[in-house]
């Protein structure tokens, strides 16, 4: 059995993915940027492309986080309007499954993460090792929810198989607020046997605005591929397709 990777390793595979992606990018698109550590992994490596006159790029962030990183890159961003679709969206993942169904909103940017996943014709998620898994579940799902609500989707989410769900707070006594000042609730349902019928379920809930499942359906928002990187190598994963490895060089 394999030792568990040490955070700095984690970290230098972010920054292994987050370069390949860019592989992914061309002058002239508009391009989603994700939320979280690799997305902003990301953000700084377009940005110094762009610096570089190499790649002149239009971008939507998913985040506030986003956005200022991507003032910071030196990034030109543009808001959402209607008729505009992404050329690509670029986001990490909490988990990647073998058929790319994802669990997101780790960083509680999910919501508007689903809406740029969905916007763009490519969606293209980099992960660490850590994130690959067989079967979604281990990692909490977030549910972001109406404070209002917030109480009894509780409730529900406790009838619904999550037992100990909880709204994650900031500091005690302070709930999280997300970009929409939403609450995310985090549940634990453990393996989640069948993501479709659950993300259903969630959606069902009044009071509930978006869940981190992200999966194939009518406007699937599971992502096209996924390079993720197993420490000595990136793997390209595509639904249906055998992982298939990536060589990549280091500046
Ligand atoms: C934020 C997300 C992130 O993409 C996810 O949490 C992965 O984050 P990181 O790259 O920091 O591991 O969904 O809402």
């Amino acid at each position: 059995m394999s030792l568990p990777k040490t955070h700095e390793q984690l970290e230098r595979e972010k920054q292994i993915v987050a370069q390949a992606a860019l592989g992914w990018v061309r002058t002239g698109m508009t391009v989603g940027l994700g939320t979280g550590t690799t997305a902003r992994y990301f953000i700084g490596f377009l940005g110094e492309q762009v610096h570089r006159g190499t790649l002149q790029v239009t971008a939507v962030a998913s985040s506030r986080d986003s956005e200022e990183a991507a003032r910071q890159a030196g990034l030109t961003l543009t808001e959402p309007r209607r008729g505009l679709r992404l050329d690509v969206t670029i986001d990490g993942a909490d988990e990647i499954a073998p058929d790319l169904s994802l669990i997101k909103g780790g960083g509680g940017a999910l919501l508007r993460e689903k809406v740029l996943a969905q916007a763009a014709r490519y969606f293209l998620v980099i992960g660490d090792s850590s994130k690959r898994v067989q079967r979604l579940g281990a990692f909490p799902l977030p549910v972001e929810v109406i404070p209002f609500a917030a109480p009894w989707v509780l409730d529900r989410l406790q009838s619904l198989g999550a037992p100990d769900p909880a709204v994650r707070m900031e500091r005690p006594g302070e709930p999280y607020l997300t970009d929409q000042r939403n609450y995310i609730i985090d549940c634990h349902f453990g393996v989640i046997e069948n993501p479709a019928a659950l993300g259903a379920r969630l959606k069902e809930i009044p009071g509930v605005v978006e869940h981190g499942l992200f999966l194939p359906g009518a406007i699937p928002d599971r992502a096209e591929a996924a390079l993720v990187c197993t420490g000595v190598d990136i793997m390209v994963l595509r639904p249906g397709v055998p992982a298939a490895g990536l060589s990549y060089l280091q500046d």
